[in-house]
């Protein structure tokens, strides 16, 4: 299995401010191979933020979808931001349920998967004020009417069961500007339906540059580009969308017997001969790949070892696949677990560093927007 990144670069005349209107082409997708070797050649010259709400327990979605890649560009010696994101929480719910206990899983998923915690910076949004005071400039850069085009946002609205929607609801793809600019990230690996958030922030940094240059005229923000991974998308156990709010997911630390449990129940159908057909048989096939992500095999062989041995064979093999990928990284995180003090450390020391770069994004932009 390939894990190759691609590289979002929103489409065609892309200075235009016809740039929020919808989701970059995604046929236009390209220059994946550039961007790696540029990566490559030199990793310090960029940047990476990306982040994760803290609403519930990663899953194998997660993993193969972003965690990876994220400990891939790292390894490669690329600088790693990673938000956990808690204003976000309360967009479409009024509360937010086990923030602290989400947030320590999410640091704990994010050490155990590889993420090296001495050379990342891992912070809330709540802790780095000065972040989230880039909003209120931001929020004059768009127009209402490009807030409310957002197709993710739609969609969240969508499904949404509050009576109404909330102000932040609207406003947070701009928040999410905010995540990416405050650091001058360059690089920011997410799935497909945040490309529409990506380009609210590059019109943001745009629209700011040149409102706001430098009297040297050189200018404050970045212009980033979205990775998205190739791996094609998990489904959960039910064949919808593997959701960690549907019910359906399986989470990166649950236990063997519990993996077992899950996979059980995970909708199949009646065909004996197992095949891996994505479009005609999508359950199925969901689990062939899953089995395959994990013994970085092609789906196609997987199935075709299986053969005639119906769901039951299927579900056995996918299950040993799972638990067998899975038992190191799930034996460090049951390490780390015991370790809560580390886990505030890392936070702390996250923060702190994030603050200082937040401040200093801050006084820039407080500096060109003429404020005394
Ligand atoms: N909105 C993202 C999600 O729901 C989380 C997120 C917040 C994020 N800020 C970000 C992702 C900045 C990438 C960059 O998954």
């Amino acid at each position: 299995m390939t894990t190759t990144t691609a590289v979002a670069e929103p489409t065609g005349p892309s200075d235009t401010d016809t740039e929020t209107a919808g989701l970059a082409d995604l046929s236009d997708l390209a220059g994946f191979d550039a961007l790696d070797e540029s990566v490559r050649a030199d990793p310090a010259a960029h940047r990476v933020l990306t982040g994760d709400r803290p609403t519930g327990p990663l899953h194998l979605g997660h993993y193969f979808g972003s965690l990876r890649n994220r400990v891939r560009l790292q390894r490669l010696g690329v600088e790693m931001f990673l938000v956990i994101p808690d204003y976000q929480v309360i967009t479409d719910r009024d509360v937010a349920d086990r923030l602290a206990e989400h947030t320590e899983n999410l640091v704990l998923d994010y050490l155990a998967t590889g993420i090296d915690a001495d050379r990342a910076t891992v912070f809330t949004h709540s802790a780095v004020p000065a972040l989230n005071q880039l909003l209120l400039p931001f929020l004059s850069l768009v127009s209402v009417a490009e807030l409310h085009r957002n197709p993710t946002v739609k969609d969240e609205i969508a499904h949404s069961s509050q009576a109404a929607v909330n102000g932040l609801m609207l406003t947070y793809p701009v928040h999410q500007a905010a995540d990416i600019l405050f650091c001058k990230a360059d690089l920011v690996p997410v799935g497909k339906d945040q490309l529409p958030h990506l380009e609210v922030t590059r019109t943001v940094a745009r629209r700011f540059n040149e409102r706001y240059p430098h009297p040297d005229g050189t200018t404050v923000f970045p212009r980033p580009r979205a990775l998205l991974d190739a791996a094609p998308l998990l489904l959960g156990t039910d064949g919808g969308k593997m959701s960690k709010s549907r019910g359906n997911s399986i989470p990166l630390a649950a236990d063997e017997d519990t993996t077992a449990r899950l996979l059980k129940g995970a909708k199949t159908d009646t065909d004996r001969r197992i095949t891996y057909d994505p479009a005609g048989r999508p359950e199925v096939s969901n689990l062939v790949l899953l089995a395959a992500l994990c013994q970085d095999r092609t789906p196609e062989e997987v199935a075709e070892e299986i053969g005639d041995g119906g769901a039951a064979a299927l579900k056995r093999t996918v299950t040993e696949a799972v638990n067998e990928h899975f038992r190191p990284i799930r034996a460090r995180r049951a390490e780390l677990a015991a370790d809560r003090g580390h886990l505030r450390d890392v936070l702390r020391a996250g923060s702190e560093r994030a603050n200082a770069i937040a401040d200093a994004t801050l006084a820039e932009v407080r500096e060109v927007m003429g404020s005394l």
